[in-house]
């Protein structure tokens, strides 16, 4: 096909034509917003990097989990922020944590919004790693059992889907056995399969309070250079019984996005990451780039990569933009 036999613009030149041959559909369906839930009464403390984003108490969270499902948003991921930390992380499996009391609060007046949690430790342990530290380095197998238990516990509250954000190895095994065994073998997991070592987190770690207080998780986290390997992380966690599994960042690592939708036939999910959502936000203020086609088209570009799901703080803003 070529020109002037075929002209592409032919299939442009209207609204109506260009709506009857677009590929891809962003959809309200396939957003989920996450929410930072923090104890206290009547608290929503503004986060200075994610304009329009909060540190919540229960009453808060329930409010904005009440908006987004209102706009048609399917699920919501929370993250805790406790009122103390130590070195085991606690607070992560306490019965009465902030993320087990936000569940159950939602779950309370909106239960058919599918509350998922983001499981880890990093926002719960002084020192901010993601797992049992020992000396200096992360000790992977004893911070396991800390993930199970810090799962069933969110389940045990109420939790429709637990996401494991650590990357320590083998946690998938360890969450799906724990869940089993206490009777909740209905409970999916959306493991967080391909999670890369990324400086797009920076926002994330003020909202959450979860920065490493000594070095960094470039050891259980994922090179940014690898591809690779991410076909190996996630062949791993959809053999350990992952439901759902994720690609995170979602904008910078569209080709893995890609290749993973190619090779595994689960739903892929892409976590659309605070420094992605704090650029645009911050270039928007700026006047230098337009907010809503910004998003609109940075969602769009990963669903077309290949993600199902997509995680994002814009998730309310462009459920409002999405036209019914
Ligand atoms: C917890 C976790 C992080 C994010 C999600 N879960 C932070 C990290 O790994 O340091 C980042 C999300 C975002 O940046 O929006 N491990």
């Amino acid at each position: 096909m070529l020109f002037p036999d075929y002209r592409p613009r032919r299939m442009r030149q209207s609204e109506a034509f260009r709506r009857m041959v677009r590929e891809t559909h962003l959809r309200v369906d396939d957003l989920i917003l996450p929410l930072f839930a923090i104890h206290g009464k009547d608290v929503k403390n503004p986060i200075p990097s994610m304009p329009g984003h909060f540190q919540l108490s229960v009453n808060h969270v329930v409010k904005a989990a009440e908006e987004a499902f209102k706009l048609g948003i399917p699920g919501v991921i929370l993250f805790g922020i406790p009122p103390k930390k130590d070195a085991l992380g606690t607070q992560a499996y306490a019965k009465d944590g902030i993320v087990q009391k936000a569940v159950r609060a939602i779950k309370d007046k909106l239960p058919d919004l599918a509350v998922i949690t983001d499981v880890c430790l990093c926002e719960y342990t002084d020192h901010g790693h993601c797992g049992v530290v020992e000396g200096h380095t992360i000790d992977n197998d004893a911070t396991l059992d800390l993930l199970a238990r810090t799962a069933l516990s969110h389940v045990k509250a109420g939790a429709d889907m637990v996401a494991p954000s650590d990357m320590m190895d083998g946690r998938v095994t360890e969450i799906r056995n724990a869940l089993d065994e206490a009777d909740f073998s209905h409970i999916p997991i959306m493991s967080y399969a391909a999670k890369y070592c990324s400086a797009f987190y920076g926002p994330f770690r003020e909202a959450a309070d979860s920065a490493p207080k000594f070095g960094d998780r470039r050891s259980y986290q994922m090179d940014p250079a690898n591809s690779l390997e991410a076909i190996r992380e996630v062949a791993m966690d959809v053999e350990e019984g992952a439901d759902i599994i994720m690609v995170k960042p979602a904008m910078p690592y569209l080709d893995i996005i890609c290749r993973v939708r190619e090779e595994f036939d689960l739903p892929v999910a892409a976590y659309n990451v605070s420094g992605e959502f704090a650029m645009v936000k911050a270039a928007a203020e700026r006047g230098w780039l337009d907010e809503k086609r910004t998003m609109m088209e940075m969602l769009t570009a990963i669903k077309r990569a290949g993600a199902d799901i997509i995680i994002t703080y814009f998730a309310m803003d462009a459920a409002k933009e999405i036209k019914p």
